[in-house]
């Protein structure tokens, strides 16, 4: 069964793209069949977090506007999941009629995963709209929840469930959100909390995604977690040195006094 999951966020640069990325990448180092499409075709950045060529030949906008099938412009990245970038050169395309493309997927992936643009407007309902549930990623921080909030709202006026919460960039801060907070606000659950580190960053400059280069940091395992999650399969049991490995890399908090 395929499932197809639109990422949403009310605010940009709250992770979306960061989170799509990784799941994509946890999920296919399992053998699963993974598909992202990059929905933020006003910005388009999904193909710079993985590495995909700018001389990539055919993207998502080339399908909606009739002018390629979808098939043609589907790159392999090397770690075994498929992506379809958005063009750089377009940034006034529209995302209606993806459903459309989409259905000729079905059957092929697990999942397929839309990294949608932020806020509430036309291309967010396109993917919505081509989407069978919705994730919104939220920050720990009030402004954050709130736009998440209007776009909960959005989501649930067009019909569609928001299947979860993911919370991002999570440093541990006395005014940051907690979870059961937010899961109050967006009435709906928090799949996960994700930390924020450094290697993210690190990574992203780099086009890889962070869990292809340290599965083992919190961040690479709470993705993971939250990717069977959006399964809704449980993840196969880690090896007891994989287990050790991530207890190494623990972040030890010793108070001086
Ligand atoms: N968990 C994290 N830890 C550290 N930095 C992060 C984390 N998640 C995202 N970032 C950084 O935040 C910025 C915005 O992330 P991005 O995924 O592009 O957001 P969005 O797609 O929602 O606009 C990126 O520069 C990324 O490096
Ligand atoms: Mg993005």
């Amino acid at each position: 069964m395929t499932k197809i999951v639109a990422v949403i966020s009310g605010k940009g640069g709250v992770g979306k793209t960061t989170i799509v990325s990784n799941i994509a990448a946890a999920l296919s180092k399992a053998g699963k069949h993974v598909l992202v499409i990059d929905g933020n075709v006003s910005g388009p950045n999904l193909a710079t977090h993985l590495g995909v060529p700018e001389t990539h030949p055919v993207t998502l906008n080339d399908v909606i506007k009739n002018e390629a099938y979808i098939l043609h412009a589907i790159y392999q990245h090397p770690v075994g999941f498929k992506v379809i970038p958005a063009s750089m050169a377009e940034l006034e395309a529209e995302l209606g009629g993806l459903e459309k493309h989409l259905s000729r997927l079905i059957g092929v992936y697990d999942l397929i995963l839309i990294d949608s643009a932020p806020g509430v407007n036309d291309e967010v309902r396109a993917a919505v709209e081509a989407s069978d549930e919705v994730v919104l990623v939220t920050t720990p921080e009030l402004p954050s929840v709130q736009n998440a909030k209007m776009a909960a709202d959005f989501v649930r006026k067009l019909g569609k469930e928001v299947a979860g919460v993911i919370v991002n960039m999570h440093r541990g801060e006395k005014h940051e959100l907690k979870p059961h907070d937010i899961e109050s606000v967006l009435n709906a659950r928090v799949l996960g909390v994700v930390k924020e580190h450094g290697k993210v960053r690190g990574a992203i400059s780099k086009g890889i995604p962070v869990y292809l280069v340290d599965p083992y940091i919190k961040p690479s395992r709470e993705i993971r977690k939250i990717a069977y999650l959006l399964l809704e399969e449980n993840p196969p049991k880690e090896s007891f040195t994989e287990k050790l490995i991530s207890l190494l890399k623990t972040e030890v908090h010793v108070h001086l006094r």
